[in-house]
């Protein structure tokens, strides 16, 4: 048996993005889960954006912003850049997050998150009341102590990494569990057992 809820109540988990637009000098944080891969080559990103809010109307100005994974350390920081507008307040002040240089874009990335992604803008399509940023990834960084292999992507430590999980439609935030299995591998298994 399923519940039917209609499609105005959207239940879905996803990881907590900080989006910087801006600049060094005058940025600000929006809390954005709507974050999406699009596409790798070009590596894309797409990002859904209020078009009432301070952030949408930035990162048309600058052309650029950055993506950055929230950990659960800071999940009080991050709910906080969710619940206040850079047009009213400093959030990186408010916050105490560090702004850190990109290396191709104007906008800065927050030190204190493990991952962060630098995006040019590339298009955007309005959509109701939200506008959706499509942004060409330009540069990837990883805190250094949370690879188990320097200059290996592929082998980052998720536990330490610790994303931020927004449990859309329960508004509750949560952490990952452990390791359950190798992905594009444990599914041979079924194949294996279905066909043989
Ligand atoms: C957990 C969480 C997730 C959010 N996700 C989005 C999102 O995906 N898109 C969006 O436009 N706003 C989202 N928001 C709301 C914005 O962060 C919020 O409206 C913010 O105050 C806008 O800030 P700004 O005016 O400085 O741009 C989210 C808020 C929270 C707390």
């Amino acid at each position: 048996m399923k519940t039917q809820f209609g499609p105005q109540r959207i239940l879905f988990p996803m990881p907590v993005s900080l989006v910087v637009t801006g600049t060094m000098e005058q940025a600000n944080i929006v809390t954005i889960a709507w974050v999406s891969l699009l596409t790798s080559k070009p590596p894309t990103l797409g990002i859904s954006v209020g078009t009432r809010g301070f952030s949408g109307k930035e990162i048309l100005k600058n052309g650029h912003f950055t993506v950055n994974i929230a950990s659960a350390d800071i999940m009080v920081e991050a709910d906080f850049c969710g619940i206040n507008s850079g047009r009213d307040v400093d959030k990186f002040k408010e916050t105490g997050f560090t702004k850190l240089p990109s290396k191709h874009v104007e906008s800065p990335i927050i030190k204190e998150c493990p991952l962060n992604i630098e995006c040019k803008l590339t298009g955007s399509s309005i959509v109701g009341q939200t506008n959706h940023f499509i942004g060409e990834i330009l540069e990837v960084h990883m805190d250094n102590d949370k690879l188990r292999e320097p200059d290996n992507p592929g082998t980052y430590i998720a536990e330490a990494m610790n994303p931020l999980i927004y449990m859309g439609g329960a508004r509750e935030y949560r952490k990952l569990g452990n390791k359950i299995g190798d992905a594009y591998s444990v599914g041979k298994n079924l194949k294996d057992k279905k066909f043989s």
